[in-house]
């Protein structure tokens, strides 16, 4: 009796160390593939891509636009100061401070404030606008080009 019951032991052990082998070579045939990425990327627009508009632009800018300090990367100044000029100026003003966007107890800040501390409230802003505040939406009035240039000029406004 006694010996039957060491072997059944046996057996268990030697079934429960093939168990471990086995669950660990096929965690070896496993390993993630440097070719493929781990997750498939769904194409940009494809039934699969689940990200709206708005999250699409404001992931672009945080992984593609910013640089380690919040700056605006790639943007022709010059050229997103003409933009400007034509476009932001009759509103917000020749250096951007004709609106404080700050509520009254709070330090005033204006375009030049938000672009450098707050670029994706900025960005956010000038791509979906604020209807009920009266700023335009300009993510189809311009391409993302220009948006870039004229978001790197308002990083320079005072
Ligand atoms: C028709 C007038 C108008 C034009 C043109 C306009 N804006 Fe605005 N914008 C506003 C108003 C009004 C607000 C809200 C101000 C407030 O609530 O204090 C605003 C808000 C903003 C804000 C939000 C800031 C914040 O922190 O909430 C940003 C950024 C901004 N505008 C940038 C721009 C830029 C850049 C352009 C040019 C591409 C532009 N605006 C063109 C009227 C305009």
């Amino acid at each position: 009796m006694r010996f039957a019951r060491l072997v059944s032991a046996g057996v268990l052990a030697l079934a429960a160390y093939g168990l471990l082998l086995g669950v660990s070579a096929f965690a070896g045939t496993d390993k993630p593939n440097e070719n493929k990425p781990a997750v498939q990327k769904p194409e940009p627009g494809s039934p699969g891509d689940t990200l709206t508009r708005e999250d699409a632009r404001m992931a672009l800018l945080v992984y593609k636009l910013l640089d380690k300090d919040g700056k605006i990367k790639g943007a022709n100044i010059e050229r997103g100061e003409q933009l400007y000029m034509q476009n932001c100026r009759p509103c917000h003003g020749n250096d951007g401070r004709r609106f404080n966007f700050s509520l009254y107890y709070e330090e005033p800040a204006f375009i030049g404030d938000r672009a450098r501390k707050e670029m994706p409230t900025f960005w956010y802003q000038i791509n979906f606008g604020d209807k009920e505040r009266g700023m335009e939406a300009y993510i189809d009035e311009f391409p993302l080009q220009d948006l870039i240039d004229i978001a790197g000029f308002a990083q320079t406004l005072p």
